[in-house]
């Protein structure tokens, strides 16, 4: 038999690319999950793990009991063991239309709704599409949710940083985005509510930000994924509202408002009452992305039906 140090084995990493790889994502989870791997076992002081923003792992925190007899009763109905369709359950996708069409000026249909694991994947396939665009660039908060960043990074899309601006409530820094976006600029991403800084913005700052995105010709993405969980006095408004001025990408989940983030259900939502993603591409863009993966599960999108329509 070969000599088992010198066999060579078509599957080995290349340690040069492996590298590059680490350090894509040194700046988001990898980093936090060595970090606590570092921990010494036997030191008897409790960690408080800053990095971990999973409200479902503390008891006190539990979903509306409505959500655990929908998960029983579509398990029980025995009608939910078969795959989804790519871009998911009909009834799924109405619900989430009908649940974000409570607060637009304008109807979205099934059709403009797209069911994904999670609002990360949605953020993964939007920014997918977004490197479909050639030698694109995109527009991201600074501080923002470092995922962003990361899978862009991966992918290989510039990524160009504005600023939130803690003395007028962390609004976006509007000159400094105008500043940086140039005719490569494809999008820029607003999280609002806001993680990390909590803060929600108004209706007229929104607005401010979809004019702006219009005279810079680019699209927006709004990750609403803590839409609805407003603190303070100004009330939450999804940046759909603004459809009509610019072409908005809505992401959002169950994961938040249901506290359920391990169920993995969320949407990608194209508000375009003018059909400017349809003629760019970008929705044909979206749907072949979404044919390449596999999708959340069926039973988990019948129970998000109930959960939505009974909000
Ligand atoms: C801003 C933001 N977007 C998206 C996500 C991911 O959401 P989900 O758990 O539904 O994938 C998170 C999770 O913390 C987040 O903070």
């Amino acid at each position: 038999m070969e000599n088992e140090a010198e066999k060579k084995w078509g599957f080995e990493v290349k340690q040069e690319l492996n590298r590059e790889r680490e350090a894509e994502v040194a700046a988001f989870r990898y980093a936090i999950v060595s970090l606590m791997e570092s921990v010494d076992k036997n030191d008897p002081r409790p960690v408080i793990p800053l990095g971990h923003g999973d409200p479902a792992a503390f008891p006190c925190f539990r979903t509306a009991a409505v959500a655990e007899d929908a998960i029983v009763d579509s398990v029980r109905s025995s009608m939910f063991n078969c795959y989804a369709p790519m871009f998911g359950l009909p009834l799924a996708r109405r619900a989430v239309a009908e649940y974000l069409n409570r607060d637009l000026p304008y109807k979205l249909s099934a059709d403009d709704i797209y069911i994904t694991l999670g609002c990360m994947e949605a953020v993964e396939i939007i920014l997918t599409v977004i490197t479909r665009l050639g030698a694109a660039n995109i527009l991201l908060p600074r501080p923002g949710w470092p995922f962003y960043e990361s899978f862009a990074k991966r992918n290989h899309i510039e990524v160009r940083h504005f600023d939130l601006l803690p003395e007028r409530g962390w609004e976006v820094d509007l000159e400094a985005v105008e500043a940086l976006a140039d005719e490569n600029t494809a999008a820029i991403v607003i999280i609002n509510p806001c993680n990390p800084c909590g803060n929600v913005l108004t209706y007229q700052h929104l607005q401010k930000i979809a004019e702006t995105a219009r005279k810079l010709g680019i699209l927006v993405i709004a990750d609403e994924v803590y839409g609805h969980l407003a603190f303070g006095s100004t009330p939450y408004i999804p940046m759909g509202v603004f459809g009509s001025i610019v072409p908005v990408i809505t992401l959002g989940s169950i994961s938040k408002r249901w506290i359920v983030p391990g169920w993995r259900f969320g949407w990608l939502a194209t508000n375009d009452p003018n059909g400017v993603l349809q003629k760019s591409g970008i929705v044909g863009s979206i749907k072949a992305c979404l044919g390449v993966r596999s999708g959340p599960s069926t039973l988990i999108q019948v129970c998000e039906m109930f959960l939505l329509v009974n909000k």
